[in-house]
């Protein structure tokens, strides 16, 4: 119903925030031909559009399986630089034995959380759907939640799930009328306020006391190890794990930014 989809309106949700248009990048999790995952990727890509967001959607064929190749591939470099262009993603997957498929995550998989301070999801909102073949679930959607928890992304509250998703399809690949359809409306239009509100604020969002802790440790010891070379040259170097240990704030050790 056209009157009943209002436009998001910028000045009230941030006022004086920069003036481009939202930037979403769509990521589905398909190869098939006629994949209703890419459908509803469609659908969402319209209904973005609608309310000002500028989008692009990857194409997940063609992109190599996590470290078969280097970063240099040209599908993993335009993934990358897309999301790092994107200011909010939509994920969509469809649920494959109870879960997010393989080729959807292959694509998270190739984001690198954080990369000579180049941060592909940080901070960025994210909204997450899913297709079902079967009658009702929401194993994907609740996946894709953690996933984007753990990517440091803003997941909106709303969310959809298509359940029986080869009914929902008409033969143009649009989807049909249904409180399903109605849904995915809820869930752009809240996608496209969220991202209104929260980009320009990302990166002060994410600021961690841990990591601001861990570089002034790092940086005092980088400090006090120079001003002591310079007094005895002669003195055996400090082990470099004793530094990175008392530097590292977080768990896994991959990185001082996970977790
Ligand atoms: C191997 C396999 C496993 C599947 N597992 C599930 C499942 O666990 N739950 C479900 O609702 N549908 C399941 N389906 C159905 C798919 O979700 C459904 O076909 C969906 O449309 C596939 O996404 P696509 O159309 O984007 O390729 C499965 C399909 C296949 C082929």
């Amino acid at each position: 119903m056209p009157g009943a989809a209002a436009m998001p309106d910028p000045e009230a949700l941030s006022p004086g925030a920069p003036g481009h248009r939202p930037r979403i990048l769509i990521l589905y999790g398909s190869l098939r031909p006629q994949s209703f995952s890419r459908k509803l990727a469609l659908e969402a890509e319209r209904l973005l559009r609608h309310f000002g967001a500028e989008t692009r959607i990857f194409d997940p064929h063609g992109l190599p399986m996590l470290d078969s190749v280097d970063s240099e591939h040209p599908k993993v470099a335009e993934l990358r630089e897309w999301a790092q262009w994107s200011e909010g993603q939509v994920w969509v997957s469809p649920e494959r034995h109870g879960t997010m498929t393989a080729v959807f995550k292959n694509q998270i998989d190739w984001l690198p959380l954080e990369q000579g301070g180049v941060r592909p999801t940080q901070g960025r909102t994210l909204a997450v759907m899913q297709v079902c073949g079967g009658s009702q679930s929401f194993n994907v959607v609740n996946a894709l939640r953690q996933l984007g928890r753990w990517m440091r992304m803003v997941t909106i509250p709303n969310q959809s799930s298509v359940p029986k998703a080869w009914q929902e399809f008409d033969d143009n690949g649009r989807m049909k009328p249904s409180s399903y359809y109605d849904r995915v409306v809820d869930v752009m239009e809240e996608l496209v306020k969220f991202t209104l509100l929260v980009r320009g604020h990302s990166d002060y969002l994410t600021d961690r006391y841990s990591e601001r802790k861990g570089s002034m440790t790092a940086a005092a010891l980088a400090s006090a190890a120079g001003a002591v070379e310079g007094v005895a040259e002669a003195k055996p170097e400090r082990p470099a794990m004793q530094v990175g240990r008392t530097a590292r704030t977080a768990c896994c050790g991959t990185t001082s930014t996970c977790s």
